[in-house]
């Protein structure tokens, strides 16, 4: 496999990051998007907003050195989540979840979270591949689809040993 890597995101990062996240298939897998992927007022503001965020930590996936994707921890009502996304070009070989592997090694928090669409097959495989397990179900707006669609939430518990 080729080597996955994590780096801070760039100012240069924004374009890839734009195209990858309005691709309407990958917006409706996601599923929980913006309210409009291809409003790109609406990306440069939220990203500005995330960037000056201390709680959210974003990284650029890269693969060989190359653009692949993101992966982010955030904080929301005091629960740390992760989230992840990569580029078509770079998707059905390990990246996904090489790149979680990553972010979860340099997020010392835990429990971690995460929220997925329950048929968002691949995104819960990637989860449950690094220890994540459901712990719940619930129905929410998911913008990219219009309509209310089930959720899973996952967490990833500490270790016995307390990591
Ligand atoms: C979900 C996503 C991140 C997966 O990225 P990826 O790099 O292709 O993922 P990986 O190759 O690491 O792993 C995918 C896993 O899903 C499995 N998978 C893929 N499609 C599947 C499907 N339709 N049904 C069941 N499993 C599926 C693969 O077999 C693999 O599991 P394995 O490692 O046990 O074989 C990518 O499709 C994506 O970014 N989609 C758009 C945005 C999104 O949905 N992000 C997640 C939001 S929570």
């Amino acid at each position: 496999m080729a080597h996955v890597d994590l780096r801070p995101f760039d100012d240069d990062d924004a374009d890839a990051v734009f195209e990858m996240m309005s691709d309407p298939d990958a917006a409706a897998q996601a599923a929980f998007t913006a309210d409009d992927p291809g409003d790109r007022d609406a990306f440069d503001v939220w990203l500005e907003r995330h960037r000056a965020d201390d709680r959210v930590r974003m990284f650029v996936v890269t693969e060989d050195g190359g653009f692949a994707g993101t992966a982010a921890a955030f904080t929301v009502d005091d629960d740390r989540e992760v989230t992840f996304w990569i580029a078509r070009h770079a998707r059905g070989r390990g990246v996904a979840s090489a790149a979680l592997r990553l972010l979860i090694a340099r997020e010392a928090e835990r429990p971690l979270y995460a929220r997925v669409a329950a048929d968002n097959a691949a995104s819960l495989a990637v989860l449950q591949a690094n220890g994540f397990s459901e712990i719940e179900r619930a129905r929410s707006f998911a913008p990219a689809r219009g309509t209310e669609i089930d959720e899973v939430i996952l967490v990833l518990p500490p270790t016995l040993d307390g990591i």
